[in-house]
């Protein structure tokens, strides 16, 4: 089954698939997709950053800055709006169901408590993060009366290779 986020088509595509494979009902949805396309870039040098500093006063005279505004537009596009019509779309799925379940794959970037303690760490996928809090936050308010839960669940760091030097262990899972 496939499912690209970034496409309403392909969102609601899949639901339809799944709508004809499950008459039952879907008992849980997980959405674990996120973007982290900027990782590097603070606020002040969002989307500049990962140049060479030569490049920069060429890319910003020549106006190229908004290639990655638009990359930041995209990212919180896709945790906002995209995740909105994903839910929506699975819905009368997780109704049919008897307890029906929304969890959600964020992070502790996206914590609006510690935020202030972060400075200039992820800056773009700690502002999609927290967006996509609130909107599961608001989802489970309204769906609480229905007997549906959701969660929004914050991994920890994970052990992945391309992230880690091979010789680099986590040594305290949380
Ligand atoms: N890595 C960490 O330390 C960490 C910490 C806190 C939170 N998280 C969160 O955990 C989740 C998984 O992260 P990860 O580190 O495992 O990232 P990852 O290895 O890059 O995996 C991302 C997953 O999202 C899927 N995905 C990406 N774009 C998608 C799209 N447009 N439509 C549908 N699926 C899409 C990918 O599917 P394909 O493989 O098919 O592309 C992949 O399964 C994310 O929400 C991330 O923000 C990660």
């Amino acid at each position: 089954m496939q499912l690209d986020l970034e496409s309403i088509e392909s969102i609601e595509q899949a639901a339809a698939a799944v709508t004809k494979l499950l008459p039952e009902g879907l008992h849980a949805l997980i959405g674990n997709a996120g973007a982290n396309d900027q990782p590097k870039a603070t606020f002040e040098n969002l989307f500049v950053s990962s140049v060479h500093s030569s490049l920069k006063k060429t890319l910003l005279a020549n106006d190229h800055i908004h290639r990655d505004l638009k990359l930041f537009s995209e990212e919180l596009n896709l945790e906002i709006i995209n995740n909105t019509v994903l839910i929506r779309a699975f819905l009368p799925l997780i109704r049919k169901s008897k307890a029906g379940k929304l969890i959600f794959i964020s992070s502790i970037l996206g914590s609006v408590e510690l935020a202030a303690g972060m400075p200039t760490l992820n800056d773009a996928y700690a502002v999609s993060r927290a967006a996509l809090n609130m909107l599961i936050r608001k989802w489970g308010g309204a769906l609480k009366g229905e007997g549906i839960a959701t969660a929004i669940i914050h991994p920890g760091k994970l052990n992945l290779s391309y992230l880690l030097p091979p010789t680099l262990e986590f040594s305290n899972a949380s």
